[in-house]
Formats: structure tokens, sequence, C-alpha cells
């Protein structure tokens, strides 16, 4: 394969998977996802995190053919979640020399995964250099993008910077690997997805990140899922800001379970509401159909919330019990939201939902509208309230 060149004497080592269903065993990857890893080839060499286990079964020969003889004088291990480390055990056999270069935080996590002798570590701290000739990399401690021990490599010479998941995204590199090579529409909805559901949690850290990055010039970004930046990396640290800052954008996304369609009728006069009102950007989603990931990410986006539930077992249906855990979790903040149910008998559903806003710092804009069995216009009165206030 042609050799695929970052900059001078660093090249692009990733691969797709296209095989995996869910990341972490719990995101669906309906269109796969990418591990980017980096061969600086100097007068010292460096590769710049690996690959998940198994994922490119020609990796060591790639690295091989690509040093020429040269040994592997250091890993960087910007982060040590499995998929971009699991690939440092079969390394350490191959280039038994190779000193694993990262922080202390890092390196106590490595030896209780892989197992890996405390001789092989170089350990660097916040801003001491690697110079490995032409090139002289930089250390930056960034703790939270996305585990406790994260860390970025800036290379000054060519002004990269390795940003391992900051900047990254879902889906696969089909082709064009840079961004002036993508249709950037895609992946934008899939590295919000990445971003609310993985880093967003941690956006105050993602905040502190961007302070310490502050004054770094930066020409390119190479994070380890996604497309790299070397036309306009500027996007990219826009949409984090964004994100990290929870800035979000006029529109309304109605979330409901739906047990026997009463539920969904009244996300549909809801939403019918709000569109005569102008407003443009609704998104329904029925959380029994679509996977919380996606939904979360359209809430990150949207400054409206409505959420839905019918009654199940006193309480809230538990498909919409599993969104609201998750967005306790990944804590979207800086939004208006109102919510409604159905009921048959004694309800439970609603009250739930009230009790899960009580959790979540949230504007609420108008009373909730609950009714029991089918709607109707009389029952369905509250909505206009919720309609006129939501945004
Ligand atoms: Fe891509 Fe947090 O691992």
């Amino acid at each position: 394969m042609k050799q695929i060149v970052i900059s001078n004497k660093i090249n692009y080592l990733g691969t797709n998977d296209r095989k995996k269903e869910l990341f972490e065993n719990n995101w669906p990857l309906p269109n796969g996802v990418a591990y980017n890893s980096y061969l600086i080839n100097d007068d010292k060499t460096a590769l710049v995190d690996t690959l998940e286990f198994g994922s490119k079964d020609d990796y060591l020969d790639v690295i091989a053919s690509q040093l020429g003889g040269k040994p592997l004088d250091y890993i960087i291990v910007n982060h040590m979640e499995p998929d971009h480390s699991s690939m440092i055990g079969v390394l350490l056999k191959f280039y038994p020399e190779v000193k694993v270069v990262s922080n202390i935080k890092a390196f106590k996590m490595l030896e209780a995964y892989f197992k890996i002798s405390p001789d092989n570590f170089l350990e660097v701290k916040e801003g001491e250099v690697l110079d490995l000739g032409y090139h002289k990399l930089t250390f930056y401690i960034t703790p939270w993008v996305h585990w406790p021990e994260t860390m970025m490599t800036y290379d000054k010479t060519d002004k990269v910077l390795f940003s391992c998941d900051a900047f990254g995204s879902f889906g696969t590199l089909d082709g064009g690997i840079f961004d002036d090579e993508i249709n950037f529409a895609f992946y934008e909805d899939e590295m919000r997805r990445y971003y609310s559901n993985i880093v967003g949690k941690y956006s105050n850290m993602v905040q502190k990140a961007f302070a310490k990055l502050k004054e770094v010039d930066i020409k390119v970004i190479c994070p380890s899922h996604g497309p790299i930046w070397r036309t306009n990396p500027a996007k990219a640290v826009e949409l984090y800001d964004k994100w990290s800052r929870h800035e979000s954008e006029e529109g309304v996304v109605i979330a409901y379970a739906s047990m026997y369609g009463n539920t969904e009728k009244m996300a549909d006069y809801l939403a019918r509401l709000i569109a005569e009102r102008g407003i443009k950007n609704i998104r329904i989603y029925d959380v029994s159909k679509t996977h919380a990931s996606f939904i979360i990410s359209e809430i990150w986006k949207y400054r409206g919330v409505v959420l839905g539930s019918s009654a199940y077992n006193a309480g809230m249906h538990p498909m919409m019990e599993h969104l609201c855990h998750e967005l306790s979790v990944v804590g979207p903040k800086d939004k208006n939201y109102a919510l409604f149910g159905s009921y048959s008998w004694n309800g439970g559903g609603l009250k739930s939902l009230i009790a899960f806003s009580e959790k979540v710092s949230w504007n609420k804009i108008a009373e909730p509208v609950e009714l029991i069995g089918a709607p109707d216009e009389k029952k369905m009165e509250g909505f206009s309230s919720v309609a006129e206030n939501i945004l």
C-alpha cells in the first residue's frame, strides 16, 4: 500500500473497523470506526498511539517495512484505553527494548492491563520535550479527555498535534483520510455523536485542555479516530469549543416512549404546534427504535428538549429510563425542557420523568401534560404553552 504522509517523516498507519457492532460494547457503529496510529521515522523512531488488538493484521509488517531495519525507539501512549493501546503487548515482543512514553497515571493502568515491565517505561511530565532529531515532541497532560491519564503530544517542528480521542469521530475513513478529502457533513454528525457520548461528560476538562493549548500554533491535528485535520484544523477546534461550552442551536428534540401509540400521538401533535411557530429544526425520536446515542447527539445540538413516556410498571418506560440515565451521566447543559406522559390507570411515567428532571439543571418552560388513554384536543391543551415557550 502507498504510504500516507502527514508531514516530513510522519506517516499515517491507521485502520478501519467495519466489523465491530458496538464501541466499548455499548455505542452502535453503523458507520464503523477508524483507529489512527502514526509512525515518526526520524533519527529516533516513534509510534504515536497504536491500534485495537486484531484490527489490522499487517500492522507489524507495515511498521517494520517503513522502519527499513531501524529499531522502534518509542511508543507514545497519549491514552491507554485499549482501542489505542492493546497492540502494545505484541509490539513489545518484537521490539523488547522500546520505551513506552507516557505519564505516571497511564503506567499504572498499562501495568495492570498488559503487565508491561516498568523497565520499558519512560515517564514524561507536562511540557517536557522528547527530541527525535528533526521532530521535537512536547507533552501536554490533558486529564479526562477522555480518561484520567490522557495527554496530547505536539511536534513543534511541523506543528502537528496528536490529540488522541479529542477531535475524534465515529465513522470509517473510506478513502478520504484528510479533512480536504471528505464530505464533512457526514462526519460532523458522527463527530458530535462521539463527542456527546464519549467525551461530553468531561466538557469542563476539554475547556481546561483548550486553555492549556491556547498559545500552541497548530497546523495539523491528528486524532486517533476519524479524519485528520491538515487544511482547516480551526474547524475541529471551533466545534469542540462550541460543544464543550454547551452552546446549542435553535431546534427541538422530542423523544418519546409509547406502548400503543397514544404517547406518540402527543409527540406528533406538539411537533405540529412548534412547526406552526416557524421552528424548522424539529426531530421526533421513538426511544425504543433509535439508540440513545443518536438522540443524545441531537439533544447536544439543539436547545429545546421534550421528553414523553407512557406509564410502565408505575414508572417510565424502560427505554426512556435508559435515555434518561445516559443523559444524567453525560450531562448536556442549558436546555429548555418540557415533559409529557400518558397512562391507563395510576400513571407513573410522568412522575418518573419529573424525578429525572429534578436531577438535571435544565430550564423548565411549561407545566407537563399528562393524559389518560387516547389523546384528544382538549386533553392536549397544555401543549400550547409548551410550543409557545420551548425556544
Ligand atoms: Fe478512543 Fe477513549 O478511547
